[in-house]
């Protein structure tokens, strides 16, 4: 039987109708490398009911930060959402995923490509301070249909760039780039009009994306995965795994939660 720890909720943030993030006490032998994710969850009707969820805080912060969806009839998040200051919620011991920079070459630009809560892998790598030794920019794209949606993000980076040790490190590399499909914004477009329209790279003063110099790492709705993936091969780019290192790895574990 693998590890399961049970931590204990410290916050609770709803951003909208349909998004919150929560933290929780961490054990100290939770570790896990950034990007990775975990199975997280509730024990209902004395069962365990887990899903994978990706770690929001840096393995250097003491709390466990999770970003999660909330559905209706979910099985797990309509029993997740209601979670309070003080109740107990499950995490697994075996931390794991492909979000990871062993599974890429070197480069000199890091694109993270997210949609929606496929926010949350790209969390934890921009909070590591390794991300930034790797590469000359970070660039953080985080797609959602309104403003709001996009608050958890906002907040993350906003407090990196004020962050006393990070700060200036944040200023010069990190990239980030909100954008928005259904109301008006600075930003509008889906991520794979933007890449393919050049508009993204343009917006940030960058070359257009190219495999010599450029790594992708994908998260986001089986859709979105599936159209950059296209995007990428047709670019010439190849998937790296734990088999081999690529020029761009994508997260496939998330399913309905
Ligand atoms: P759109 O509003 O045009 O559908 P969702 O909540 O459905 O996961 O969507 C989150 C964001 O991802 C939305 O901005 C949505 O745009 C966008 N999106 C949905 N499908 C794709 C796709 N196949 N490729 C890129 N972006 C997508």
């Amino acid at each position: 039987m693998a590890t399961m720890y049970s931590e204990t909720v410290l916050t609770v943030r709803h951003w909208t109708d349909t998004l919150f993030s929560f933290t929780a006490t961490r054990d100290p032998g939770f570790r896990f490398i950034s990007g990775q994710f975990t199975m997280i969850g509730l024990k209902i009707n004395g069962r365990p009911l887990l899903r994978a969820y990706s770690m929001c805080n840096a393995n250097h912060e003491e709390q466990l930060e999770f970003f999660s969806i909330k559905v209706a009839d979910g099985p797990l998040t309509s029993h997740l959402q209601k979670l309070a200051v003080g109740d107990e919620v499950l995490v697994g011991g075996k931390p794991t995923g492909t979000l990871i920079q062993d599974n890429l070459r070197p480069g000199k630009t890091l694109y993270l490509l997210g949609t929606g809560t496929g926010l949350a892998p790209f969390v934890s790598i921009i909070k590591d301070p390794d991300t930034y030794e790797r590469y000359e920019h970070v660039v953080l794209v985080h797609g959602c249909r309104t403003i709001p949606e996009l608050g958890y993000g906002e907040l993350i980076v906003n407090n990196l760039r004020e962050h006393e040790f990070f700060g200036e490190l944040v200023a010069d590399k990190l990239l980030y780039y909100p954008t928005v499909t259904r109301e008006p914004f600075r930003n509008m477009g889906r991520i794979t009009t933007l890449l393919e329209t050049g508009k993204l790279e343009a917006d940030l003063g960058l070359p257009r994306l190219n495999k010599e110099t450029d790594r992708v790492m994908l998260c986001g709705s089986p859709h979105m995965l599936n159209d950059l993936h296209q995007f990428l091969l047709g670019q010439g780019f190849h998937e790296g795994s734990h088999h081999g290192a690529g020029e761009f790895v994508i997260e496939k574990a998330f399913v309905e939660k």
